[in-house]
């Protein structure tokens, strides 16, 4: 296993939408195990292909949080089905956006459909802390990031900050 370069904002590929796994072969196996690495690495509580650089639906996060290497989740090609309440999800940072935390509104629970890695259909409703993490790696999967979630101001003063600290280089 390595730990894979993860991709900053401003790079255009995060931007990009990512294509449904079809074949769960050796490369996407590889591309997993790398992908769980490079997060406990981070660490961070989640990771998106797309981050590492690969155009692939796959997800992968800590089902418990706070602890580490306790249990790994895969999702290949998740969707949210539903969604219910609002919730602030506190402090939200992502491996991709250095240096910026931000509470951000979403919702509460949600109903996710994908595939493990071996194939196996999946369907199952989380909540809390665990929904916020899937909702910020699915976003991850369809080019969002979530500066996209908070207000107009802050997000304007995050990329003038960025913009600054790439002049400097
Ligand atoms: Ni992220």
């Amino acid at each position: 296993m390595s730990v894979l370069e993860i991709l900053t904002y401003p790079d255009k590929f995060l931007r990009e939408p990512t294509k449904p796994v079809e074949d769960i072969d050796s490369r996407i196996q590889k591309i997993i195990d790398d992908m769980a690495e490079t997060m406990y690495d981070a660490p961070g509580a989640g990771l998106a292909a797309i981050q590492a650089g690969y155009d692939n639906s796959i997800i992968v996060y800590d089902g418990l949080p706070g602890e580490v290497k306790q249990s790994l989740q895969v999702l290949l090609n998740p969707k949210i089905i539903e969604t219910e309440g609002e919730i602030i999800s506190e402090n939200e940072g992502c491996l991709s956006v250095p240096d910026l935390r931000a509470d951000v509104k979403r919702p509460a629970l949600v109903l996710v459909e994908g595939f493990d890695r071996e194939g196996k259909p999946l369907r199952f409703e989380v909540e809390g802390h665990l929904a916020v993490v899937l909702q910020h790696e699915i976003d991850h999967l369809n080019g969002i990031l979530f500066i996209e979630h908070i207000s107009a101001l802050k997000r304007e003063l995050y990329k003038r900050s960025i913009k600054k600290k790439l002049k400097r280089k």
